[in-house]
């Protein structure tokens, strides 16, 4: 059954303070999640990471409570292109949109800047985001073989999937630039900060 989405909710970027919080959503969501370590590096090297928020109930005779952590991206800003490193949803809090507006979030934000393909690396076997990704309107790009690292010292391939967000902004209803080249082919690049293949 879908979990009901909390009533109200927003979006703000992370900051040091949220880690906490948020490795506990990190560690119930991955084989190999990325260390604390890993999300203040990313955070040193300016990569955008933006946190989605349940804001508690306030009232007459209620303690205020801060908002808690639902969900997260973290994307690294390219020529052109983002590149998608981390996106995870709280384990109680799934099938409720949250990924998609994650998404959504990121498109709005990325088009504006001249930023027009979205790319990422999901695992192979990872069912739930690869079905989130086509239903967004990602395609297969390619294949890194033993690109992550798996139980018992095996590698995991990698599906490459890329994203026109010109295509999906519109489809989102939201207007592009005049002069953007329609037919421009993105590139996959590669990114520091993270080692490869985690996750
Ligand atoms: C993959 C993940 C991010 C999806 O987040 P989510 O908030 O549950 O996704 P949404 O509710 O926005 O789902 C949007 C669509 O994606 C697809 N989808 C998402 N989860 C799915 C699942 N478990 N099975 C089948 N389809 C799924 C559906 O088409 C869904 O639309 P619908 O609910 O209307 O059918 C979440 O399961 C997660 O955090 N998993 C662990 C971390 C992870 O694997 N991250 C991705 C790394 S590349």
């Amino acid at each position: 059954m879908k979990p009901d989405a909390p009533a109200l909710t927003l979006l703000r970027p992370l900051q040091v303070g949220d880690l906490d919080e948020l490795m506990t959503i990190e560690v119930r969501s991955y084989p190999f999640p990325w260390s604390r370590g890993n999300f203040v590096d990313s955070l040193s090297s300016g990569y955008r990471a933006q946190g989605l928020w349940a804001a508690a109930p306030t009232g007459v005779g209620l303690e205020p409570e801060p908002p808690a952590l639902l969900a997260y991206t973290w994307a690294m800003e390219g020529v052109e292109e983002l590149h998608l490193l981390n996106l995870t949803v709280h384990p109680d809090h799934r099938r409720a949109g949250h990924a998609r507006r994650l998404l959504d979030d990121l498109v709005a934000w990325a088009v504006p800047r001249a930023l027009w393909w979205m790319w990422l690396e999901v695992r192979a076997s990872n069912e739930a985001a690869r079905r989130l990704y086509e239903a967004y309107g990602f395609e297969e790009a390619g294949l890194r073989r033993g690109y992550y690292p798996n139980v018992r010292s095996t590698r995991e391939d990698a599906v490459l999937m890329r994203l026109d967000m010109r295509s999906r902004l519109a489809v989102l209803g939201g207007r592009l630039p005049d002069d953007i080249p329609q037919d421009e082919a993105g590139a996959s690049a590669g990114w520091a900060g993270v080692a490869e293949g985690e996750q």
